[in-house]
């Protein structure tokens, strides 16, 4: 039951800090399976990172963490695995919520006949794409009903941080406040609103953002198209000014996602979008923008993403209804997609 909220997905999103908290403590509970993977990770030439749609972002989102540590980390969307010869010096890491999605169990099938070892994140035990795994990691984030991902997006980003901090051998024993910073996050649910509102009178719109903020956008850019119908597009801040930003004129929506790393480069990408008068808005964590609309959000710096998350989702889900679709079956898309 949708216990009082309105749709499947806002009362899933509300879900977020406990699917995380689950998803961490399972994680932990089962921690030989962590360090398995932490020593296929350290012994491979490359650690290719495949998935599809929002799985796919978490799975950058996890690249660009293991980049940033000198590691080879390849992110592929799964249904261009074509042609990637990898070897048995390669660790495939598959991320999936279903664990059924077709183009991802393609994909791994072709990479362990290349002798790759495969590690799995998927939300359902015993999943076709666990059971194709060496290591099978899970999410927990609960069943989710609402066809676009949100909790379960949270959730792998959660599984996907620890991991990154047992590899890098960081303390990850602040994790446990992510839960916290997500509750916060979620008090700003009237000012989201506001946001997806507002676009929701829009035909077009860019997301931009730097470093982790990208694959934020790139969710972002995903979750409101794929229920508000509402173009739009993600990009990385600096490298808008290489084409996208013809597109900008007086009204033009730029929403500008900042964690906090990046904050005086995307000053600059702000100035850039004002000057061709687009309405620019800003998603920022602990430091001001200077968007015409900033929405300013106060958090633990390391977990600055966790506090975005929730308010990206609530932008597509509020821009969503004012349209006057339905959010959780948004049309043409199914919840697992085992079709090629
Ligand atoms: C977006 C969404 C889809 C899925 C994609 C992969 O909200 O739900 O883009 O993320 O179809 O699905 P899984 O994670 O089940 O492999």
């Amino acid at each position: 039951s949708k216990e009082g909220f309105e749709h499947y997905m806002l009362k899933e999103i509300h879900e977020s800090p406990i699917a995380v908290e689950d998803t961490i403590s399972g994680m932990i509970a089962e921690i030989d399976k962590i360090k398995e993977s932490v020593k296929l990770i350290n012994s491979a030439r490359r650690i290719i990172v495949t998935a599809a749609g929002t799985s796919y972002h978490a799975g950058l989102l996890f690249s660009i963490l293991l980049q940033r540590e000198g590691y080879n980390a390849l992110p592929i969307i799964a249904s261009e695995y074509y042609n990637l010869k990898t070897t048995e010096e390669d660790v495939i890491l598959a991320i999936s919520q279903s664990g059924e999605t077709l183009d991802v169990i393609q994909a791994i099938k072709k990479f362990k006949q290349n002798g790759s070892s495969i590690i799995s994140l998927t939300n359902i035990i015993e999943s076709a794409i666990a059971r194709e795994s060496d290591v099978k990691l899970y999410t927990r984030a609960g069943p989710e009903i609402g066809v676009a991902a949100t909790k379960t997006f949270t959730s792998q980003v959660a599984a996907l941080m620890l991991l990154y901090n047992f590899i890098s051998q960081k303390d990850y024993s602040y994790l446990s406040k992510i839960k916290e910073i997500i509750r916060y996050a979620l008090n700003y649910q009237g000012e989201a609103r506001l946001i997806g509102e507002e676009l929701s009178t829009k035909n077009n719109a860019y997301y931009l953002g730097r470093g982790l903020s990208l694959p934020l956008a790139m969710e972002a850019a995903l979750k409101i198209k794929e229920i508000a119908y509402l173009h739009a597009e993600a990009y990385p801040a600096g490298e808008s000014k290489h084409g996208p930003i013809a597109l900008v004129e007086k009204g033009f929506p730029v929403i500008f996602i900042n964690d906090g790393e990046l904050t005086e480069d995307l000053q600059n990408n702000v100035q850039e979008m004002k000057a061709r008068k687009a309405i620019t808005y800003g998603i920022s964590v602990n430091k001001k923008l200077n968007t015409d609309k900033e929405l300013l959000l106060t958090t633990d710096e390391k977990l600055s993403i966790f506090a975005i998350i929730p308010i990206i989702q609530l932008i597509a889900y509020y821009a969503s209804v004012k349209r006057g679709n339905d959010p959780d079956k948004p049309r043409n898309l199914a919840k697992t997609v085992t079709v090629e």
